[in-house]
């Protein structure tokens, strides 16, 4: 039976009812696509070509150290039964112009954002010239090769097997070295201090039944991040993602001083100053959502995500928010982020070390204000319509979702010239007088598009 990428159920993948075509798509998908790898430590190689057959060669030979989608979710259950710990991740992703340069026309891929490549793309998100992305990104990228695990060791050893195998025609044009960031709970953060890749789209049973809810359901169809391998020997049992790539660096010490200048601008006294940073992340520090609560709350291990903006008009989490921008959830229209398919999952991990703890109250000045930040990857079925629809039509337009809303806090690029009011209290109709936006903290300094093949595909180079 042909896989069916738009079932409304969520995938059993260990159901011994599982089709012949299921299964052949489970063993032969990259992981950390259907389900997050575990990648607290992280090397991502951007490979240049400078030859197509050697590089047809060097994508083939690292298959043997892949694994499939379902070897990936046995070692998970493995995991949580024996706690016996899984294999390195190893992913490999292909741009438009790696798929040119192995002899493959990339004329059978549907997506334009892919067929243009990020650097082309560049005014659609108005992205910084392309003069101003750090060296490596200016260059061509035809394929990156991602290499993760729970500790340095294993990753590692894992780069130096697959740099052994790199042909002397090709090289690597850059790296990037991610490494998770963890409060003091143990809760994955980014670099502001955020508890960051709490609400993902899930497509998996177990997953789905693990996280049950009734204001918000975490199950999003396969479609969303999958589609047919066009280049596979069989598209329809032979599945692949399209991966974004953009490293964006945090300006912590310009967030902390907005956060400060906001929380005066408010008026907010004591404990109740860290609201004007939940106003513009939608959560606290915590993970908190500001739907739910108007202090961090110690309720919710895991982190609360069960909610929906339905009956908050701004009073509780401004429509603003980097959260409810990016994921309006429910507000409108019965979910625009389903209706139009805009949930991508959100495989991202920090980068920079820090000698500060980023979730304590310790002034800005002594918080980084470059050097660190956030390695944002995502896997999308449309980068077009998920990732670039976030970013351009939501993140990056003030009148999204009503005129005077303002940019993203977070990552809205562009002029912030409108200005916008804030609940003067949580849950509050009233209204401060306009502000100034906060200003961008974000930068993005270089990124690709890539298209993560099946196994199948890599295996027949
Ligand atoms: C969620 C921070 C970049 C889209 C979040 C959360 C934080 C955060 C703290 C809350 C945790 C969660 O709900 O999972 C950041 C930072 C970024 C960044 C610091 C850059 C340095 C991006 C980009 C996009 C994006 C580039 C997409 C264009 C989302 C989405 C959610 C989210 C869709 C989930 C919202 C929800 O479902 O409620 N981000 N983010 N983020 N972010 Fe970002």
């Amino acid at each position: 039976m042909p896989v069916d990428l738009s079932n409304g159920k969520p995938l059993a993948w260990d159901s011994a009812k599982l089709d012949a075509d299921t299964k052949a798509m489970l063993d032969n998908l990259q992981p950390n696509i259907l389900q997050a790898h575990v990648r607290e430590s992280m090397s991502l190689l951007l490979v240049h070509f400078g030859d197509g057959p050697d590089g047809r060669r060097f994508l083939r030979s690292l298959v043997p150290l892949m694994k499939s989608a379902r070897k990936h979710l046995e070692e998970v259950r493995d995991f949580n039964r024996t706690k016996k710990s899984g294999t390195p991740y190893v992913g490999v992703g292909i741009s438009k112009i790696g798929y040119l340069k192995v002899g493959h026309s990339p004329t059978r891929f549907t997506d334009n954002a892919f067929k243009s490549g990020m650097k082309r793309r560049k005014d659609t998100l108005s992205d910084p010239a392309v003069g101003a992305w750090e060296e490596h990104y200016q260059e061509e990228i035809h394929a990156i090769v991602l290499i993760g695990d729970a500790t340095p060791e294993p990753v590692a050893a894992t780069r130096e097997r697959v740099l052994a195998l790199l042909p002397k025609t090709a090289k690597v044009v850059g790296e990037e070295k991610g490494e998770g960031l963890r409060d003091a709970q143990g809760r994955g953060i980014e670099h502001f201090g955020y508890v960051d890749g709490r609400s993902q789209p899930l497509f998996l049973a177990d997953q789905v039944a693990a996280e049950s809810g009734t204001n918000w359901d975490p199950f999003f169809p396969l479609s969303h991040v999958l589609v047919p391998d066009p280049l596979a020997p069989h598209p329809a049992r032979h599945f692949g993602s399209y991966l974004v790539l953009r490293k964006l660096e945090q300006n912590v010490r310009a967030f902390r001083e907005a956060e400060e200048a906001l929380a005066d601008a408010l008026g907010l006294k004591g404990d109740d100053r860290p609201l004007a940073g939940a106003m513009l992340v939608g959560r606290f520090r915590n993970g908190t959502p500001l739907r739910l609560h108007g202090k961090p709350s110690s309720e919710g291990h895991p982190v609360q995500n069960d909610f929906s903006y339905r009956d908050d008009p701004g009073a509780r989490c401004p429509v603003g928010a980097h959260i409810r921008k990016a994921n309006p959830r429910d507000s409108r229209d019965g979910g625009l982020e389903r209706a139009l398919g805009v949930m991508m999952a959100r495989r991202g991990q920090t980068y920079g070390g820090r000698t500060d703890r980023p979730w304590d109250d310790a002034p800005a000045t002594t918080r980084p204000a470059g050097g660190v930040g956030l390695l944002f990857m995502a896997f999308n079925s449309s980068l077009q319509s998920q990732f670039e629809f976030t970013q351009q039509t939501w993140a990056d337009n003030p009148d999204f979702p009503a005129g005077g809303t303002g940019h993203d806090p977070v990552i809205g690029q562009g002029r912030r010239d409108v200005k916008v009011r804030y609940p003067k209290a949580w849950d509050s109709a009233k209204l401060s007088a306009p502000q100034r936006q906060v200003p961008q903290t974000v930068t993005m300094k270089g990124g690709e598009y890539f298209f993560m093949p099946s196994l199948a595909y890599l295996k027949s180079l």
